[in-house]
């Protein structure tokens, strides 16, 4: 038996019954910290967290108040999609040494052939590290990454993101190594966000069969895939009647080695961090 639904974009998705209730592997109350997100990580490849368990209770509102504004932190972009989504970014060059972490602003942000978008882009820029609340997020982000499967040299991505009514186009990858979604804030329904085994959706959309996680995130949950594994995305933000629908979102990326640093001239100051 199958269903028809709407991912927010035109092509029809056929989900096999019954799939569409929200499918929680554990209750991440039962545990804690980053021992809970290695452990679920390497059974699962994913995990839903709470802010409080990252450390970040004390976080949320103060850095919607600073960045999530309508001035010109936050823009629209010529050529994104979706057509009312406002954006700036990070990227943060990490290493790992001795078990401590060591971090710096990357030399550009310019996002290359994603998101189905050909060609180089540029986004607004904020500078993370000189804000101790942006340090400390990065921090607590990396320090969910299974000590296994950290790269000791690599980026870290951060996109804050204003969304009001799609959230994405379709079933994707990202094509990087974890991604981080923390939402800030919602208003309105929707923005159910999906992760189908990869080999479940096909390049044009097509569902082979039911997702194994589906949920809307609220405020303080925090969601970590690793990004091979799955396809994910989010249904559009449903509105109240006569009311609006607004999503701020933090999507972070543990980036693949080939996003940035593969081509990077910062390669030759690799041990000078
Ligand atoms: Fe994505």
């Amino acid at each position: 038996m199958t269903c028809q639904i709407s991912l927010g974009y035109t092509m029809p998705v056929y989900l096999c019954l019954p799939s569409c209730e929200p499918l929680l592997s554990d209750d991440p109350g039962d545990a804690s910290g980053p021992d809970h997100a290695w452990a679920q990580l390497e059974r699962d490849g994913y995990v839903l967290m709470y802010e409080r368990e990252v450390g970040l209770e004390d976080f949320r509102h103060k850095f919607l108040q600073k960045y999530f504004n309508d001035d010109a932190i936050m823009r629209h972009d010529p050529g994104d999609r979706p057509k009312d989504r406002r954006r700036a970014r990070d990227v943060i060059r990490y290493q790992w040494r001795d078990g401590d972490l060591h971090l710096r602003e990357f030399e550009k942000i310019t996002i290359t052939d994603r998101a189905d978008i050909p060609g180089p882009r540029e986004h607004a820029r904020v500078m993370l590290l000189d804000d101790p609340e942006g340090e400390r997020l990065i921090r607590r982000f990396l320090e969910l990454v299974p000590p296994e499967r950290r790269q000791r040299d690599g980026t870290f991505g951060v996109n804050l993101f204003r969304t009001f009514t799609d959230v994405v186009s379709k079933p994707h990858h990202d094509r990087e190594q974890f991604v981080m979604l923390y939402v800030l804030d919602r208003i309105g329904g929707g923005a159910e966000s999906y992760l189908y085994n990869a080999g479940d959706v096909t390049d044009d959309g097509l569902v082979s069969a039911g997702p194994v996680f589906k949920h809307q995130l609220s405020p303080g949950e925090i969601l970590i895939f690793q990004d091979d594994l799955f396809k994910h995305g989010a249904s559009p933000l449903e509105a109240s009647p006569g009311g609006t629908a607004r999503r701020d979102v933090l999507v972070c990326t543990v980036d693949d080695s080939r996003t940035y640093l593969a081509s990077s001239e910062d390669l030759a100051t690799l041990t000078t961090i």
